[in-house]
């Protein structure tokens, strides 16, 4: 009798910064283990030792304008290395992968905040990676006023963070865009209340998924 391995499934999460991936990550990892599943974790920009370089690169403060292009590039450049050497070869072996961001993060950040038109990203992404993406994203919602005065608890906010308001305003209303373009794919969950409720609706949301 010949034994199949149970295809492992790939989820996003994603949001604003300080809206909670980082805190929502593990318990996901965990709901997978407990239901008897290998999980890897891992986030972007990065995931690989070159990916990772690029990350230092994308955060860092230069006295030297970066150009929306130049952001996009080194992003699918990190996710090319993350997508062939770290995700693919995990859900190949039939492990599950959480990751903290992913391509829509593209479509947020450099998409609307950026102004680099949509049609760009996608044949972009359609020349990197084909027609790879994940099989659940979940999108945690708050307004960029709640998330940011978590962050400011806890560090100081880097160059991305001290864009304006609005910038993330944007951001905001372009991930709830593209959770309205495939439902399936999306869950979009109520951030702006206290963890213990955001823990809730997403396990409820991974439990179904199982
Ligand atoms: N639902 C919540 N209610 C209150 N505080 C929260 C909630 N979720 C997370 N936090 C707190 O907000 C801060 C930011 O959370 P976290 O680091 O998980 O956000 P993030 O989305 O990963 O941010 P970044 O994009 O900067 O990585 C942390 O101090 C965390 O404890
Ligand atoms: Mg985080």
């Amino acid at each position: 009798m010949s034994t199949t391995v149970q295809k492992g499934k790939f989820i996003t999460i994603e949001g604003i910064e300080g809206v909670g991936k980082s805190s929502n990550v593990n318990l996901i990892a965990d709901l997978i283990q407990k239901a008897g599943n290998q999980v890897v974790v891992t986030r972007e920009p990065g995931g690989t030792p070159i990916a990772e370089a690029i990350r230092k690169v994308l955060l860092a403060e230069y006295d030297e304008e970066i150009f929306g292009q130049t952001e996009l590039l080194l992003l699918y450049a990190a996710r090319i290395q993350h997508v062939e050497h770290v995700i693919k070869p995990a859900l190949a072996e039939g492990k599950w992968v959480v990751c903290d961001r992913f391509v829509d993060a593209t479509y947020a950040y450099q998409g609307a905040g950026r102004g680099i038109p949509i049609e760009k990203i996608d044949s972009l992404h359609q020349w990197a990676l084909g027609d790879f993406v994940p099989d659940c994203t979940i999108i945690l919602d708050a307004s960029p006023e709640i998330a940011f005065e978590r962050i400011k608890k806890n560090r100081d906010l880097d160059r991305f963070e001290k864009e304006k308001i609005f910038f993330f305003q944007r951001i905001r209303q372009q991930y709830l865009q593209i959770a309205g373009r495939d439902k399936q794919r999306y869950r979009i969950v109520d951030a702006s209340r206290p963890l213990k409720d955001v823990q809730d609706i997403i396990r409820g949301i991974i439990v179904n998924i199982f």
